[in-house]
């Protein structure tokens, strides 16, 4: 029989909700902190089975059977080990992996490895205070690094000549290449980090894996990463975990931050529990690795756009992972661009409030759906409802998705059923549209959600109710675009030309001199946006 290792089996417990397993085959009901149901192991009616999903068991009071999700699987369907973590593998979406024992030689490699990029560590720890350091030095102690903090997280400066590949001269090459060191180019070995201030990289057993390479004269990219070798897999790594887990553990929740710099500064300034993947792409491992210990996070994302990008990202990714006493919340950094900014211009304080103001992630779900849908339109709605019920179902703990669906079903009710009461005024007076283009347009809306996303500010800017029932338009979907196309662009024109009447009228009245670039401007647009309107309603024809 095939061994899996336990890392495996552990990763589908935690991916897995045993109740949600369980489900599938005995109707559960929550009583207190367990779910009870019939015995599926013997014959009865009033049940006896219980299901603790915190610790992972059930227990059958009646007949004694017991056992995790692993044996539930193989009992309840008469199957072995093999085919339990099978089944339990695509339920969980994940693939089985190829069960090989370690050759020696493979021990040994991986031994060779770490001794390489330990010794690597150490020759950049070094450097840092050597003259070739100096520079580096100076640039992280500004950035209030101090001397205990680079000793701690073993900071160090890899110097502009090929220091590895000469220092482990003898070693072979294949050694140092596997590390991702060194570099074989078209003049020989070189070192792949050169004149870079250097971040040790650990896997989960305190191991110096890689490296984070920071360019320290503005060149870009800003940083470096080791590429993944035998031994780092980037989108299974979180920087400053080995540094965390004992704070995630005892403060019962971590804190994901963008940046690696950012993650060092909030461990040191009061939130150990800190933690950054590696590059900007948060990915699903990195979630299921914090779950293991609890299912508390904040996530604390830079208050640019890009950190609103990634939050939605994140919020998609930890949605399997809820469950109803987990707590997760979205941070936004304001005041600064991000947490470490925030500790050293405005202090510990300000950063805890930051924390402290996180939202729930039904709120933040909530919130952005209402930001990116035009939810006063039945099209928006319909669209938004989707998105809604999409992120939903991704949570596998049903109780939990049950209540969080009725949590939202509740939200619409009320505020939805408010916004539409809601009136627009624009800004810019237009005339008005005529009866016959205001129905095809309702009717577009009614019919491609995707148009309405799409065309979401100018089509707000109409002025329309949308909310009486319509018929679905006859036209295509690419027909029914260049119908909004062509009238936002005949919505352009008209605003256009007020503008050269008024430019015009304010120079007949005052007899100002009227700006003859900003007249000539204003014509050479409206003789592009004629072209351009001209060319569509041409293609329509056909
Ligand atoms: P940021 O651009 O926000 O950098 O990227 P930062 O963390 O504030 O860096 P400092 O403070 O200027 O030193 C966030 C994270 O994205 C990754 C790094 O892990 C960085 O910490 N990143 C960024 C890269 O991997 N490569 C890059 O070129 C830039
Ligand atoms: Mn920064």
């Amino acid at each position: 029989m095939a061994k899996y290792d336990n890392s495996f089996t552990d990763e589908l417990r935690q991916r897995l909700s045993l109740v949600d397993v369980i489900s599938r085959r005995v109707p559960l009901v929550k009583k207190g902190q367990n779910y009870w149901g019939c015995c599926p192991f013997h014959n009865e009616k009033t049940p006896s089975f219980s299901v603790n999903e915190e610790k992972g068991f059930y227990h059958c009071f009646g007949c004694g059977e017991h056992g995790d999700i692993i044996s539930f699987t193989m009992k309840s369907q008469n199957i072995n080990f093999v085919d339990a973590i099978k089944e339990l593998a695509d339920m969980a979406g994940i693939k089985m992996p190829e069960y090989k024992q370690k050759s020696k030689e493979q021990i040994e490699a991986e031994e060779n490895y770490i001794q390489i990029t330990e010794k690597a560590t150490q020759i950049y720890q070094d450097l840092l205070y050597q003259d070739s350091g100096k520079i580096a030095l100076e640039y992280i102690k500004k950035r209030g690094f101090t001397d205990e903090m680079i000793k701690k997280y073993r900071i160090g400066y890899a110097p502009k000549n090929n220091i590895i590949s000469a220092r482990f001269n003898n070693i072979k090459i294949d050694k140092l290449t596997s590390t991702g060191l060194v570099r074989i180019g078209d003049y020989g070995p070189y070192d792949f980090f050169r004149d870079k201030l250097m971040f040790p990289i650990y896997n989960a057993h305190n191991q110096i894996v890689a490296f984070s390479g920071r360019s320290l004269d503005g060149s870009e990219p800003k940083y470096i990463n080791t590429t993944d070798t035998e031994l780092f897999h980037k989108k299974q790594t979180i920087f400053g975990f080995n540094f965390a887990r004992d704070a995630i553990h005892k403060n019962n929740r971590s804190i994901i931050v963008e940046g690696q710099i950012d993650a060092i500064q909030m461990q040191c300034h009061g939130f150990p529990e800190t933690v950054a993947p590696l590059g900007t792409a948060l990915t699903e491992d990195h979630i299921a690795i914090l779950c293991k210990s609890n299912r508390n996070i904040i996530f604390c994302f830079d208050g640019d756009n890009a950190g609103q990008k990634a939050a939605i990202r994140a919020c998609t990714l930890v949605l399997p992972f809820l469950r109803e006493n987990s707590d997760v919340k979205f941070a936004f950094v304001t005041g600064g661009k991000d947490p470490d900014e925030i500790l050293k211009n405005h202090g510990v304080a300000a950063m805890k409030k930051i924390i402290d103001n996180a939202v729930p992630l039904i709120d933040f779900l909530w919130e952005s759906v209402n930001k990116n849908y035009l939810v006063n339109t039945p099209g928006g709605r319909t669209s938004a409802e989707k998105y809604l019920k999409d992120c939903v179902s991704k949570i596998t703990d049903k109780i939990f998705q049950n209540e969080i669906n009725e949590e939202y079903n509740s939200r619409k009710f009320n505020q939805w059923h408010k916004w539409k009461k809601q009136e627009y005024k624009p800004e810019v007076k237009l005339p008005d549209i005529d009866e016959m283009t205001v129905n095809v347009i309702k009717q577009i809306v009614q019919t491609y959600p995707e148009i309405t996303e799409k065309y979401l500010d100018f089509l707000t800017s109409l002025n329309i109710s949308f909310d009486d029932e319509v018929n679905k338009t006859d036209l295509s979907l690419e027909n029914a675009e260049k119908f909004v196309i062509s009238l936002k662009l005949q919505r352009y024109i008209n605003k256009l030309e007020q503008e050269r009447q008024e430019l015009l009228k304010k120079s007949l009245d005052n007899g100002e001199k009227y700006n003859q670039e900003i007249l000539e401007d204003i014509n050479k647009k409206i003789e592009e946006s004629n072209t351009k309107l001209e060319l569509l309603l041409d293609m329509n024809d056909k």
